[in-house]
Parts: structure tokens; sequence; C-alpha cells
């Protein structure tokens, strides 16, 4: 996909850090903690529901992110895995809302039927609200630590999902579409609410449940607003160039809804320089950090490396 130059090529992460098996580490507790998480209960359809989404893979970058950062700062997998499973909650509640035929209509989602094609409408909308307000009631259970990081954590979350994070930015997507006069700025305000808001809070709340200070705090803020960014920018090129398969969702669905893009505003090459870009100064904003930083700096290369 889209190429790496020499800096940051294999030779200064991925040598010395087995990116894939992080992966695979990190995702297979996650998935377990999910799955753990929300037992079928009664009325089962809703929780049937819930958990068809909810478990149906994905990259889990979301959570990974939050144990990274807690991790980076000093605390623990446990701390941060209440508040990591809540933000694959609220992901995929936004995902399965996303694809409501009110919104973008789809019928593929994690390389299945969307939720409502599977359990119609009505269910499809509950699950999502369900999965929304369970996501906070596990970060507010969060165990050994202390009240006043785990407030912070919940009202970040509530700000990232509101109407100044993801609905925010939904609203103006859903507003473009078809407009042939979508500036760079609007696509800018898109991003940076619809994808980046929830990415942001991913990195932090795992930061702040380990008690990071300000200066860790706003290092990590600079990281997250360029992985953000760099990632969307990937999503909308791999929107043209990968195929259904890879991406286990229908493939250019933003040139078919008329969706202004990074690339139909400034082409592939450069969408693919700048996400290249971006990545770059997320990685060196963590070079402070030292070696405890080279999972998310591998975590950064890996947005622009994905297939998917
Ligand atoms: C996918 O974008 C959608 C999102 C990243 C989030 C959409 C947000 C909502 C539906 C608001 C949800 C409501 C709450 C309360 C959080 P996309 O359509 O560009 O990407 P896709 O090709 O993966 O569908
Ligand atoms: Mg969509």
């Amino acid at each position: 996909m889209v190429k790496t130059d020499e800096k940051l090529s294999d030779k200064e992460l991925s040598l010395n850090f087995d990116l894939a098996g992080y992966l695979k580490q990190r995702k297979n507790l996650v998935e377990a903690a999910l799955d753990r998480s929300l037992p079928i209960a009664k009325p089962e359809k809703i929780y049937e529901a819930m958990r068809y989404s909810l478990l149906a893979g994905g990259k889990r970058l979301r959570p990974i992110l939050c144990l990274a950062t807690c991790e980076l700062v000093g605390g623990t997998i446990e701390m941060a895995m209440p508040t990591a499973c809540a933000l694959e909650m609220i992901h995929t509640m936004s995902l399965i809302h996303d694809d409501l035929p009110a919104m973008d209509d789809d019928d593929y989602r994690r390389g299945q039927l969307t939720n409502h094609k599977v359990y119609g409408e009505n269910i499809a909308i509950l699950a999502g609200d369900g999965l929304l307000s369970y996501a906070f009631e596990c970060a507010a259970e969060t165990e050994n630590v202390p009240s006043d990081r785990i407030v912070r954590v919940v009202a970040l979350l509530g700000r990232a999902v509101g109407a100044c994070g993801l609905v925010g930015g939904q609203v103006i997507d859903l507003e473009s579409e078809g407009k042939t006069d979508i500036t760079v700025e609007t696509l800018n305000f898109i991003h940076t609410h619809k994808t980046g808001a929830l990415l942001e809070a991913s990195v932090l709340s795992g930061a702040i449940l380990a008690g990071a200070k300000d200066e860790q705090i706003e290092q990590l803020t600079e990281y997250a607003k360029n992985i953000g960014l760099a990632f969307q920018i990937v999503d909308d090129i791999l929107d043209i160039t990968a195929t259904k398969e890879e991406l286990g969702k229908t493939a250019g669905k933003d040139l078919q809804a008329q969706k202004a893009t990074f690339p139909s505003i400034w082409g592939l090459e450069e969408s693919q320089a700048q996400a290249r870009k971006l990545v770059e100064s997320a990685i060196e904003q963590l070079n402070s950090f030292g070696e405890k930083a080279l999972p998310l700096q591998a975590l950064a290369k890996f947005i622009i490396d994905r297939k998917n």
C-alpha cells in the first residue's frame, strides 16, 4: 500500500519490534475481554445482536492504543482493559448506526452482513444504543484506579461520542454528500470529529488511567491527532484501491455516494504523501519516551501499511 521511505522503514521499527506478534497477542486479550464482558442474558435477541457486531473481529486498534498508552505511562493492562472494551463498544455501535438505511445504507461490515440486515432496523438501532450505554458502565466500573482518573476518562469518552465528536462529524459528513465544492477544511472537520475524536480518546484514556503528567498528555495528543488524520486518509485511499474481500465491507462506496475524500481533492499520490508525513510526525512526537514508545510508533506505521 502506501510506501514508506527509508527513515520510517523496517530498519528503524519492524526489525526492533515484532508488531505482528504484538498485535496478535493484544488482539487476543481484547477479544477475550469483550467476549467475557457481554454474556447473553434476557432478552436474548438484543444481547445476540450486540454480540454479533461486537465480536465480528476487526483490527481492535482503539483498545490496543488504549492499552499501549496505559503501559507507556507506567500502568497495567488490567487498569485499561474496561476502557479498552468501552472504546470498542462505542466504535462498534457507531458502525452499526453508520450502516443503517438512514445513514450509509450498507450491507456488509467486518466480512459479514450488517446488523440491520440480520436483526432488522429496529433491533440494530437498539443494539447500538445498548452498546453505547454499556460502554460507559464498563469504563465507570474500572477497578484499582483512583476514581478521579476514571471520571476524567468517562467525560473524555462522552465528549468523543457527542456533538463535538463522532455525532458532529457524521452530521457534516451526511450534509456534504453529493456536494462538489467541499474544501479541505470541511473534510478535516469531518474526519477529526468522525474518526479522530475516538482515536484521540483511545490514546489519551489509557494515559489518564495510568496517571500521565500534563506534558505527556500533550505529546500523546499530538501523536493521536496525527495518526487520526493519517488513518482517515488511508481509509479514503483503501476505498479506491482495495477489494471488498480485503476490506470486509463494500469497496468504492465514496465515489458511488459522491463523497468528498482526500484522494478526490489531492489525488492518490499526494494523499499517500500526506499520510506518510503525518505518521512521521506522530513517530517523532514520541521519541522522548525512548524504547518504551516502540509499540505506539510501530502502530503509527501500521496505519499506513494496513490493507483494511
Ligand atoms: C464510518 O465512516 C463511521 C464512523 C467512523 C462513525 C459514524 C458516526 C455515527 C453514525 C454516529 C453514531 C452515534 C453515536 C451516538 C456515536 P465511513 O462511512 O466513512 O466509513 P465506512 O466505509 O467504514 O462506513
Ligand atoms: Mg459508512
